[in-house]
């Protein structure tokens, strides 16, 4: 089957298209295959090919195949699903320690990592949902903020951040959004209460406080943007970080943690459900073939492209 492998740490020119036999269900008993017809590009994927994590990906080394988000057609029946089901999903692919992302024809996932793709969503905006879409659900779990309470999101232009809005503003929270200027009033449509654009960080703060003279009860910093906003937080507040690697250092009764986005099959369900109801938007930036990952790497990096880049299969 077609791959595209991390031949060493480098740049986007590390990524090359290889051949690798199908993965065998009997190798992985309780695994099933799903031929894949999108995978999404995300910064995590950056960060691994870089190198930049290798330290936290223990014995795992190239070459492997890069890919967190999938959606395709089952081709072995999981439960609850028969074969020939639209499934997407996302491989914790680093924490399982096998070296194979979803950048491949077809892969061997557990059936708890995947969930039905509704016959409304594509593939590629089904491929682009659920690693951000759980991570951002699973952030205001962590937030654990009370209906009414004023949340800033940060990055909110970007695919976490933008979900995360979303997700927040349903919840009943009180949004303020972190983003591009130019997305003010789609994001205002998506659910925040005020935008505030990027800038320095006193301009930010004044922004927020804007808003919120009281100042905000949480933050959920997916521009990773750390200690600067602190400011903006109340005295026991909670601020939680899409990346244990920028986290601020806590002060005044400050909780502060991080986000570490895992599979949730049911989780994931509501969120496609959600997608295909026309209760969540999500954004394609491009499409390109799986062949032209390293293309798409350029892209990612470099910046202010609104959306998830997806390769197609
Ligand atoms: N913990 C987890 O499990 C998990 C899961 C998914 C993602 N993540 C992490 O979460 C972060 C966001 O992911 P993503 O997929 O949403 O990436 P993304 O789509 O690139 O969004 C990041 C957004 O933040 C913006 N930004 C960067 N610096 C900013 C600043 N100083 N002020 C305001 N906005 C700023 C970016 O703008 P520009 O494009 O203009 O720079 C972009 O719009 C990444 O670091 C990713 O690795 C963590």
């Amino acid at each position: 089957m077609r791959v595209v492998e991390v031949t060493a740490y480098g740049g986007p020119e590390v990524l090359v298209s290889a051949r690798r036999p199908e993965p065998d269900p009997a190798d992985a008993p309780g695994r099933v295959r799903v031929r894949l017809k999108a995978a999404a590009v995300n910064q995590a994927d950056l960060k691994i090919r870089s190198g930049r994590l290798a330290a936290a990906l223990g014995e795992l080394a190239p070459p492997f195949v890069l890919g967190y988000d999938f959606a395709g057609v089952l081709a072995d029946p999981a439960p609850g699903l028969p074969a020939g089901t639209r499934v997407a999903g996302f491989v914790p692919w680093v924490a399982e320690g096998t070296g194979t992302g979803t950048y491949a024809e077809t892969i061997l996932v557990d059936p708890a990592w995947l969930a039905p793709v509704p016959d409304e969503v594509d593939f590629t905006a089904a491929a682009s949902l659920p690693l951000p879409a759980l991570t951002a659900a699973q952030a205001l779990d962590l937030l654990a903020l009370p209906e009414g309470a004023t949340l800033l999101v940060t990055g909110a232009s970007g695919v976490v951040g933008r979900l995360a809005v979303q997700l927040a503003a349903r919840s009943g929270l009180r949004v303020i959004a972190l983003g591009d200027a130019a997305d003010a009033h789609e994001l205002r449509v998506l659910g925040a209460h005020g935008v505030v654009g990027r800038g320095a960080p006193d301009e930010v703060i004044t922004g927020v406080l804007g808003f919120a003279p009281e100042r905000v009860d949480g933050v959920l910093d997916t521009a990773l943007i750390a200690d600067p906003l602190l400011p903006a937080v109340k005295d026991g507040g909670v601020f939680v970080s899409a990346s244990g690697e920028r986290m601020p250092v806590a002060e005044r009764d400050i909780r502060v943690d991080a986000v570490v986005g895992r599979p949730d099959a049911a989780r994931l369900k509501e969120l496609l459900e959600l997608l295909g109801a026309g209760g969540l938007a999500t954004r394609v930036a491009d499409v390109l073939p799986l062949e032209e990952a390293a293309e798409a790497h350029r892209r990612v990096e470099a910046g202010h492209r609104p959306g998830r880049i997806v390769l197609m299969i």
